[in-house]
């Protein structure tokens, strides 16, 4: 068996969730002694709207009130494991998201103009264990999206690739590469030369624990892919730039109310792509009779087990909760075994790829969705009647937005205007 194989198979028998909180790492990655630039228009723009501090969300718990930081992109468990880093031709920078800089890891020239987006695995992994890597590279997908829909609102081009073997400086162990966003237009800035290398906060992340996920990771890397991934979507009916304002995942699942045939059609057409098949579970959709789906330019009917028996599968309570109110579930479906391991990565982020579309497709359309992962399970394939070695990979959970929900959503206007950000003098370690 192949690590991709040992992978998928250690995932479908992964028992309940160990969360190691007496470990848990920092949310985010910082530098305390890293001077400080500030990222040049457009560029400081695009990665505010793939990682910054955009929102808090007020939620009322049996704790008490909550203040929440949200960001622009959904993920998993909310626990951020993907930082970004800037090389380009004035030095190499690292993507501090909470003061909105850039921290000066080095100057020089390192070549064309980037966003290097890396993994922090732990950050991740001390809630999920090994299946954090699934979602890891579902995000980067989630990413890749985001990051060429925000793109698009600024008049620049970011073109998604693999990562390249420029140094960043990591210890691998804990922290790597895993794909490269070339960007244009991009400005450079002078950059003060570090007296010395800026240190990564403590305490450090965790390295990724030897596993299932590390093999799979390892392999990734080491294999080629066998399948060049398919390039370009179907042209969608929605402008996905509608919908970055408003996306948040809801918590308390939807207004039980039908939606539109057409804006379900112009949501699955969005997270359709070459290399995914899309299945849709019509829960709630006016016209369309409650039952499974295939997507391909065309809503088919398939003819497997009820709906009802999803119930029978492995769901988290607020899975099955939000199945209670949501319209309809988008199911991207593949073999998750086609190919080689690197293939099985390629494939985790074009779903998340996929899923981030139809989000801000729902979004742009005045729905809501969330992404609930443990839908794709078992129970999902048999309610598809999923042929052969195909799977489902994950779900999205699209409906009507409660109109008044548990939470309250303010979001940071963009704080460009207002001078240099000094360094605090004495920075948290
Ligand atoms: C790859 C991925 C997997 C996710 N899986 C789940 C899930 O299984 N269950 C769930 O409730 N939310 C899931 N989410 C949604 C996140 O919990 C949510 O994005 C996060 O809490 C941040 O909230 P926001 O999307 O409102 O910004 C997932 C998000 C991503 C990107």
């Amino acid at each position: 068996m192949d690590a991709a194989a040992r992978y998928v198979a250690a995932m479908a028998d992964r028992g309940p969730l160990d969360i190691r909180w007496d470990l848990a790492p920092l949310r985010h990655k910082r530098h305390p002694s890293a001077e400080w630039v500030e990222p040049r228009h457009p560029l400081g723009a695009l990665l505010r709207g793939m990682l910054g501090i955009t929102r808090v969300i007020w939620r009322h718990t049996d704790a008490g009130p909550m203040a929440i930081p949200g960001r622009p992109a959904p993920s998993g468990g909310g626990l951020y494991p993907i930082e970004a880093y800037v090389g380009g031709p004035d030095g190499l920078f690292h993507y501090d998201p909470v003061h909105e800089v850039l921290e000066v890891l080095r100057t020089g020239d390192h070549g064309p103009a980037r966003i290097c987006l890396t993994a922090v695995f732990w950050r991740s992994m001390f809630k999920y264990g090994d299946y954090a890597y699934r979602l890891i590279c579902q995000e980067i997908g989630v990413l890749r999206t985001q990051a060429e829909v925000v793109a698009a609102t600024l008049g620049m081009t970011v073109t998604f690739g693999d990562a390249d073997d420029s140094p960043l400086g990591l210890d691998e162990s804990r922290e790597s590469p895993l794909a490269v966003l070339h960007v244009e237009p991009y400005e450079r800035v002078c950059p003060p030369e570090p007296a010395r290398p800026p240190r990564e906060a403590r305490p450090l992340p965790l390295p990724f624990p030897p596993g299932a996920a590390r093999d799979l990771h390892q392999a990734a890397d080491t294999t080629p892919r066998t399948r060049r991934p398919a390039q370009g979507v179907r042209a969608g009916t929605v402008d996905l730039r509608d919908g970055l304002h408003a996306r948040h995942s809801p918590v308390g699942g939807f207004r039980p109310a039908p939606v539109p045939l057409a804006d379900i059609v112009a949501t699955a057409g969005l997270a359709d792509c070459p290399d995914l098949d899309l299945y849709l579970l019509a829960l709630r959709v006016d016209g369309l009779p409650s039952a499974a789906y295939r997507y391909d330019g065309d809503l088919r009917r398939v003819h497997a087990a009820p709906l009802e028996s999803l119930g029978s599968g492995p769901l988290i309570a607020n899975t099955r909760e939000a199945l209670t109110t949501a319209a309809a579930v988008i199911v991207p479906v593949g073999d998750p075994l086609a190919g080689t391991a690197r293939d099985h990565r390629d494939q985790l982020i074009e779903t998340g790829a996929s899923l981030q579309r139809a989000t801000l497709a729902a979004a742009a359309l005045g729905l809501t969705s969330r992404i609930h992962s443990d839908g794709a399970c078992e129970a999902t394939d048999r309610v598809l009647g999923l042929p052969g070695p195909a799977r489902s990979l994950s779900s999205l959970l699209v409906g009507v937005p409660r109109s008044r929900g548990p939470d309250l959503v303010l979001r940071f206007p963009d704080a460009r205007e207002g001078g240099p950000k000094a360094r605090p003098e004495h920075p948290d370690q």
